[in-house]
């Protein structure tokens, strides 16, 4: 008998942490030994998280996969399921499916300059980007990172971003931070610290600190939807191509693998699933898909 694809397999909560007031990090491990075996995802995919009785969210992957069948998330808590999620415990079920969607094309990129610009939660997906780039160190030209926050507070894997802040240099990664709120005093003490590398302001700022070489660099994108025709607006400024500024897509879902239409964009013309055609597009693909941007 064929397996039902979407029969969610269990797995175990093995790490929850609090990150920020609405922010949760959570390592979960699948139960199945042989499904473990053969379970892998590449940066900018992600799974279908369902809690039972609750229902299911897609969340992205925030990491490269370092253990068999252990995988890393980062969840913001906006409504049932998620706030489900951040309420369970170590040792907890849940159910997983997945890895779903395309993810970065990150043996394409080799060779080029990489420029990540992360805006709030969007930093999670991106994290596994960076990671399989410094992994990667030598498949890659030079490696930045743009991370718009609002608040101190509102910062996500903070140890490790000021670690990249202070000492990203000397592992081939420039690292740099904005943020929105002007009177925010660990912010102000980052910027006194680190004033080349952080500043007070909107993400977009940032461009002001670099130089790009649009013929070799791939810009890639997460953050909230009105970030992204601006930071489009300034790589657009800088000459980067369209087909080579990836951006990573949030929509409602359902079934995950192009079954049910929840997700689809588009019309006549170009029709996109971005369950299955993305969450990964480019801007040369927003501009000839109605309603992706
Ligand atoms: C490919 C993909 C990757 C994602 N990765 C992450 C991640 O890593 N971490 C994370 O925390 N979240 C992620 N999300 C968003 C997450 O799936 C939604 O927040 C979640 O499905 C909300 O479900 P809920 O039952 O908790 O909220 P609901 O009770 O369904 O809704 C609560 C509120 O959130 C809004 N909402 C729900 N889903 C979405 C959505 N997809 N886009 C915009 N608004 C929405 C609703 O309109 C409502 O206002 C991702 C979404 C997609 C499509
Ligand atoms: S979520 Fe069902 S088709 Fe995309």
């Amino acid at each position: 008998m064929m397996e039902n694809v979407l029969l969610p397999k269990l797995a175990k909560i093995v790490k929850s942490e609090k990150m920020t007031a609405i922010e949760r990090f959570l390592q979960v491990e699948v139960l199945d030994k042989k499904f473990a075996e053969v379970f892998d995802y590449q940066p900018g995919q992600f799974i279908e998280v369902s809690i039972m009785g609750v229902g299911e969210a897609p969340i992205s992957t925030c990491s490269i996969r370092t253990k068999k069948g252990v995988i890393d998330l980062c969840v913001r808590n906006v409504g049932r399921v998620t706030n489900a999620i951040h309420h369970l415990n170590i040792g907890s079920l849940i159910g997983i499916r997945g890895p779903y969607g395309n993810g970065f094309p990150m043996e394409e990129m080799e060779g080029s300059n990489l420029l990540l610009v992360a805006g709030g939660l969007g930093v999670a997906p991106l994290r596994s980007v960076l990671q399989y780039a410094l992994k990667n160190r030598a498949k890659y030209k030079d490696i930045t990172v743009f991370y718009g926050i609002r608040t101190y507070d509102t910062m996500l894997f903070r140890d490790e971003f000021y670690n990249l802040l202070a000492e990203g240099d000397k592992l081939g990664c420039k690292f740099y931070l904005s943020y929105e709120d002007s009177k925010d005093k660990q912010c102000i003490s980052l910027e006194a610290e680190h004033s080349e590398r952080c500043m007070c302001g909107v993400v977009t700022k940032l461009f002001e600190r670099i130089k790009l070489s649009p013929e070799d660099t791939y810009a890639i994108i997460c953050g909230p939807p009105i970030m992204y025709r601006f930071v489009v607006q300034e790589l657009t400024k800088k000459q980067v191509p369209p087909e080579k500024i990836y951006m990573t897509l949030e929509r409602r879902m359902k079934c995950g693998i192009g079954k049910c239409g929840h997700c689809i964009i588009g019309d006549g013309t170009s029709i996109k699933y971005v369950c299955k055609d993305g969450p990964v597009f480019t801007y040369w693909d927003a501009l000839h898909t109605k309603g992706m941007i």
